[in-house]
Order: C-alpha cells, then structure tokens, then sequence
C-alpha cells in the first residue's frame, strides 16, 4: 500500500473524533457481556415516529411517491411549515423562504457552504454542538470559540460578538436552546448579537433544532427579530424522526437560489418518503401527541435538575429546554482522576450510566462539565440516580 497515494485531505487535521461514540463502543461491549446499561450519553428522543406520520409514510410508499423531488422540497410540505411558524409562533414567513433538507445537518453544510468564504473566521459559543466546528471546517474556515460560562448562560452575548469580530471574521453560529447546555439565548441578547452582525454586514445561522422543545416561555425565533437570518430546524427533535433525516432552512429571499443550486449538487434533494410522511407532523393529531411529548420531556427535566444538584452535580443554570443537562462535577471528581472524562469512563465502568464528557463541546472548561440527556424513560432516569447515589458515596 502507498500511503502517499491514501493521504487524506489536510483539513482533516481540522475535524475531531467524537467522545461520545467511544462511549457508546464501550457501552456496547459491556452490554455483549450482560451488563445493563442506561443511556443519557445520545441526543435522541426515545420516544419514535407518531403514529400518524408512521401512517402516512406508509402511504406514500403505497403510491410510489418514491422518487426525487425537487431540490428544494415537495411544495406542501415548504407550505405546511411555513404555516406552522404562523400558527405556532406568529410568524409570517414566505414558503419560498423555506428548503427542505436532509436534517439539520444537512442544513448545517448546505448554509456553510453558500455563507463560509475560505479562510473565514465564524464565532460560536465553547461550548457548542460538536459538529459544527466541523460543519465550518468542511469549507475550509475556521471557527472561533468563544469561552462561554454560566455567566453568559453558555451562549454568546452581543458584547463578545463585537469584541472578538476582526478582519476575517464573516459571522456567528449560534444554538438556541443549546446543546449540550439545553439553554437558551434570551430574546433580548438575541436581538443585541444580529444588530451587531448586521452592523457588520455578516451572517447569523441560528440552529433552533430544539425550538420545538421550550419549557419555560415561549420560544424567540431569530426570524422575528431579522429577516436576514438563516435559521435551521429539524424533524428529528421535536418530531422525533432522527433517523428519517429530514429538517430544514429558512433563508432570506435574496439567497434562494443560491441555497437551490448548492442543493441540487451536494444532495439533489431530502427523501421523498420522509418529506410526504411529514406533512402529517402538522396535524392535529400528531401536534396532540408531540405536546403530550413534550411535556414528559419537561417532567423529566423538573425531575433530573434537584436530582443531580442532590448527588453533588452542579447545574449553574437551569436548562429551559432541548433535553440536556450540563453539569459541573467538580464536586464528584473526586471519585476518579479529577476531570469529566475520567469520570465518565468511570461512570459508565463501575455504575453502568453513560454520560458525555464536557470535552466534545470545546476545550473551555471542559473537564469540568458533563453532559446529561434525559431522552430516556423517567424509570431509567430514577434508576440511573440511583446507581450514581451509590457511586459517588
Ligand atoms: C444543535 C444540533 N444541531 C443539529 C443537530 C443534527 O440534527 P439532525 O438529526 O437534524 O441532523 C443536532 C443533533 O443532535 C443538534 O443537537
């Protein structure tokens, strides 16, 4: 074999492994060797598919609705989310602003790919979804990480956009709510950070995958705020379609076929079946369910917050959505080799409970934190308490 031959590109060099899929391999075998595991390391609803959308897809397969469709997505569906910002938010956006996409991440590639100049700086929050370091490296610019803490509930504020933008700087990436902190930017700050990008004549992607999954107020889309951001969003949370691989973009009018065209190249277009088995998200049937849903989801979190603070792990700001916790363990390092991945592994080794080391999310303060996803039954959650009780005393 020539290695010469095999060498990979050299932005790879750029692009880190994920933690949690190490964990997860160890969580595996040690399930092989009859161990029971609980899972609060994935970002997965374990709730599926509701039993409309399962219907409909069905269907459409029936019919053979099964062949590409256009790059931008079936028309209804673009109608029927374009009606849901309406209904459920207030907000008036046009259809044609909207394109359907192969999930959130595919989203994420398709905006880095029309917006990130080469060599471009874009600001994001440490600690931030992991791959979108990735998603702006891809297109070979370089994301600035921007020390985020408690203070600024793990998000950007309008103060460090200004501070940290220079020559290169082309725009920020923000989540809101966040993973892996489950908060989210206040309506205020949000409004503060595009003034200031706009100022500059950048772009703003704001990731609002966990809109859907609000708790305490109802949520802020950046789209009230400015027409010229380019929001993300995805069936795979709320919905609770991760494997359908389907979400979607809404971009300002001026870069539709801009988007179009980079679309049709990179992915021709999102699944057929996905998108027709969509349309019935937005029923009033499913909308029952997914309210219903999400409110286990917030159960779940007004359990699993004293729950941890009681076992001596930390949560300096109370999530307000999505279904993370992000703990400082400080306080429980003790019990392995002082920081979050040793803990981890020892959590998962001696307690059998996976959970997610603060250093997948960026190197601020990482060892320091660890990642908790309630998207697991409230008996799973009370039993991993439980173990964790044992472990740490
Ligand atoms: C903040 C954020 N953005 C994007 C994604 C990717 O989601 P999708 O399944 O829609 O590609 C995730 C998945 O965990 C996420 O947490």
């Amino acid at each position: 074999m020539n290695p010469q031959r095999l060498a990979t590109a050299s932005r790879l060099a750029h692009i880190d492994a994920f933690h949690v899929m190490e964990l997860a391999k160890q969580a595996a075998e040690l399930e092989r060797a009859g161990r029971h595991i609980i899972h609060m390391g994935i970002g997965e609803p374990d709730f599926t598919a509701a039993e409309p959308v399962v219907r409909a897809a069905e269907a459409a397969m029936r019919r053979g609705v099964t062949q590409y469709t256009g790059a931008l997505g079936i028309m209804p569906l673009r109608e029927a989310i374009a009606a849901h910002y309406k209904s459920a938010y207030g907000i008036d956006v046009p259809a044609r602003r909207v394109i359907v996409t192969a999930g959130a991440s595919g989203a994420l590639l398709l905006a880095c790919a029309v917006l990130v100049e080469i060599g471009a700086e874009v600001l994001m929050p440490d600690p931030s979804y992991p791959c979108n370091r990735h998603f702006v490296a891809a297109f070979d610019g370089r994301a600035k990480m921007i020390p985020s803490g408690p203070a600024e509930r793990f998000q950007l504020t309008a103060e460090q956009v200004e501070a940290n933008w220079h020559a290169h700087t082309r725009g920020v990436l923000l989540a809101s709510p966040s993973n892996p902190t489950g908060t989210s930017i206040l309506p205020d700050e949000l409004a503060r950070i595009l003034a200031a990008v706009r100022a500059r004549r950048g772009f703003a992607i704001v990731d609002e995958i966990y809109q859907g999954l609000s708790y305490d107020a109802p949520p802020v889309s950046a789209l009230s705020l400015d027409d010229d951001v380019v929001t993300v969003n995805s069936f795979s949370k709320y919905f609770n379609m991760t494997g359908w691989r389907l979400g979607w973009l809404v971009v300002p009018d001026a870069l539709v076929d801009a988007f179009e065209k980079v679309a049709q190249n990179l992915f021709i277009c999102a699944s057929a079946v996905a998108q027709h088995a969509a349309l019935a998200c937005f029923t009033p049937e499913a909308l029952a369910i997914y309210d219903e849903r999400k409110a286990e989801f917030r159960r779940r979190r007004d359990a699993i917050v004293p729950a941890l603070e009681s076992l001596g792990l930390h949560v300096p700001v109370k999530p307000d959505g999505a279904f993370y916790v992000y703990a400082d363990c400080r306080g429980v390092n003790h019990r392995a080799a002082g920081d979050s991945d040793s803990l981890t592994q020892a959590m998962l080794h001696e307690a059998g409970v996976v959970m997610v080391p603060g250093q997948d999310f960026g190197p601020y303060t990482a060892s320091d934190y660890i990642r908790i996803s309630y998207a697991t039954s409230m008996a799973n959650i009370e039993e991993a308490m439980a173990r964790l009780r044992k472990f740490f005393a």
